[in-house]
């Protein structure tokens, strides 16, 4: 009865120029490892899921990459979203199709765009929650140790003592924390990072859709019949319209009470942004790390660079810059000055 839904409907905008909302992140091999993002996550779950029971949720737009990236996949197991609606309808869709074929499933949802290094410990923890999740009725979470105050995180407080090995009821989840927040939780020492990964039984996250979104879980109730039949695509047309645009850690995590934690750490990486593709590259002695074959770097230091293949990249003379080359842009930017490339980028779509 062991799930996988892979999300990767998600444009990826932090990884520009490189990640394009026609060919996101999870696309993409970011670190120049031989495997794209989404290549790689989908191994971690063959080595101890059926690939029959592993599916992948994304846009209408990206099913052909898909099917091309992952050519072992049945392309019934590829589900396409009519439109752009974040995470908490993606789960709704896919827990009542699982659950028509199979009530008794137990589902681990996972990001499509995520480094995990320590494959077998990820295998561990994952099969554990899969069995909490299932004795208990349960959700579990996967907790990083956090760093530094992210913004971009769900952050998680777990009671002190644990009820099975390695196992805390949840006591806060808090997504996206402003700055301030995010500091005060770093500092108490008391909070992990949600690595984005749920396991639950389906039959119990549609219980929290009943509870806690009960329009949208009214959407999806209705047409369940249709699921895993040909009038699933009609469906799915009438459904997505209404529904809103929410994450499942706002329309669910925030809220439900039987929240469990693993404190896990299996070189979990959200590889978000270049300056944390850096941090995961191995560096030469001066401290650059590069992504592609045809690099020649002259007297520069502590650089991320990241260039096609077929084209030479010569650098000299550059210390703490993101050099990016694709086909059509080229991006040449302060490390320490990545977060504003996101205004600039949005003007230079509006001019076009
Ligand atoms: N199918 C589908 N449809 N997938 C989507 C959609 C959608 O509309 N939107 C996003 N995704 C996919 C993304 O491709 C990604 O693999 C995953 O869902 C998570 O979405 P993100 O948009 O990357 O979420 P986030 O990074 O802001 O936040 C989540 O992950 C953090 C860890 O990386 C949250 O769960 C946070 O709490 C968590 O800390
Ligand atoms: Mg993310």
């Amino acid at each position: 009865h062991h799930y996988v839904a892979i999300m990767a409907g998600g444009i990826g905008s932090r990884f520009w120029p490189k990640s394009r909302t026609s060919y996101p992140k999870q696309f993409l091999d970011i670190l120049n490892s031989g495997k794209t993002l989404i290549q790689w996550t989908f191994d971690r779950f063959t080595n101890f899921i059926p690939t029959e029971n592993i599916y992948i949720v994304t846009s209408e737009e990206y099913v052909d990459i898909v099917k091309e990236q992952l050519p072992g996949i049945n392309p019934d197991n590829i589900v396409a979203e009519p439109s752009r609606k974040n995470t908490a309808p993606c789960v709704a869709y896919i827990s009542y199709k699982i659950a028509q074929k199979d009530p008794e499933a137990s589902l681990v949802v996972a990001p499509s765009d995520h480094l995990v290094l320590d494959t077998d410990t990820f295998e561990k923890v994952t099969l554990q929650a899969l069995d909490f999740a299932a004795h208990m009725k349960s959700f579990v979470t996967l907790g990083i140790k956090p760093t530094y105050p992210n913004t971009g995180y769900g952050y998680i407080q777990h009671e002190t003592m644990p009820v099975a090995e390695n196992m805390y009821k949840v006591k806060v989840f808090t997504e996206k924390p402003d700055l301030e927040i995010a500091k005060t939780f770093i500092a108490s020492g008391d909070f992990l990072w949600n690595a984005g990964i749920f396991i639950w039984q389906v039959s119990s996250i549609i219980k929290a859709f009943e509870k806690y979104q009960p329009e949208m879980n009214e959407l999806f109730a209705t047409e369940k019949e249709k699921f895993n039949t040909p009038e699933e695509k009609a469906a799915i047309e009438r459904i997505y319209p209404q529904c809103t645009n929410i994450s499942i850690d706002y329309a669910i995590m925030e809220k439900a009470d039987n929240v469990y934690l693993i404190p896990a750490s299996f070189g979990w990486s959200d590889l978000g942004t270049w300056n944390s593709a850096y941090d995961n590259l191995e560096k030469d002695y001066l401290g650059n790390a590069v992504a592609g074959e045809n690099v020649m770097i002259v007297d520069s230091t502590k650089c991320m660079i990241s260039a096609p293949d077929n084209k030479l990249l010569l650098l000299q003379g550059l210390d703490d810059f993101i050099v990016v080359d694709t086909e059509d842009v080229l991006l040449v930017c302060k490390k320490d000055k990545e977060q504003e490339i996101k205004e600039y980028v949005a003007e230079v779509k509006r001019n076009k």
